[in-house]
């Protein structure tokens, strides 16, 4: 009977362990890594994307004070980076965090031109944010999750990072079978539902929704 229970707890932590070495979505992130940081800028922040049409409004609702440290993790071309950066002022800190080195060059160089020391970048890997234990009070995502190709282990690792009370931001695409478009249907592998399932199964805990964006939902956790 102990041998028993002793195959079973073996195989499902075989099976946790496995989870967390098989890509959910493997590929997704191959166009970004020798990125054209001008090419990408003229995609991502441009007219007719929900996200960058209504980031002031974005950043306004979510109560950012100056003096805040805040990780935009897979920051892309830093089009949240920067207004953030301007909230939380030169007493704060905004770590535009990616795992394309070339986004980063990018996002260096535009910082430099635009004044702005608060804001620093950080390499990230797959698994891993990179970011130090304890040390931000926002991480904030946009169209993000759904590129995370191991997302027990980036949640693991965001979870770490923030400060306890510290709040997880994700906005990505509402994915509704029946009125999402073909492309986000084919390209955004899960759903809001499972997407507040997996983190929650994390350890954050779900504080508010906002409801002004058609195209994403828009959700603050915290780290209890
Ligand atoms: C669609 S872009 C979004 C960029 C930006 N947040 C925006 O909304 O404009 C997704 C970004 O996530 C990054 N990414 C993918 N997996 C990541 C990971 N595990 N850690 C950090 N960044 C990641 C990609 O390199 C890419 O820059």
């Amino acid at each position: 009977m102990k041998s028993c229970l002793v195959i079973v707890v073996l195989m499902v932590s075989a099976v946790f362990a496995g989870a967390q070495d098989v890509s959910v979505r493997p590929g997704i992130n191959q166009a970004y890594e020798a990125a054209d940081y001008r090419r990408w800028q003229g995609m991502f922040e441009t007219a007719g994307r929900e996200v960058f049409e209504q980031h002031e409004a974005i950043i306004a609702a979510l109560d950012i004070r100056p003096g805040m440290a805040i990780a935009d993790v897979g920051a892309g071309t830093g089009a949240f980076s920067f207004p953030l950066a301007r909230k939380v002022g030169s007493s704060g800190k905004v770590i535009a965090q990616d795992i394309s080195p070339a986004f980063l060059r990018g996002i260096e160089a535009r910082a430099r031109l635009e004044n702005l020391p608060q804001l620093i970048t950080l390499l990230g890997a797959e698994k891993e944010a990179r970011l130090a234990p304890n040390s931000v009070d926002m991480v904030f995502t946009c169209d993000t999750y759904h590129h995370f190709e191991y997302p027990q282990a980036m949640l693991a690792s965001l979870h770490q990072a923030l400060r306890p009370g510290g709040r997880l931001i994700v906005i990505d695409y509402e994915r509704i079978p029946g009125r999402s478009s073909p492309w986000v249907l084919g390209h955004v592998r899960a759903g809001r539902e499972t997407v507040v399932a997996e983190i929650e199964a994390a350890g954050f805990k779900q504080i508010r929704s906002h409801q002004f964006l058609r195209e994403n939902f828009f959700i603050e956790f915290m780290r209890p």
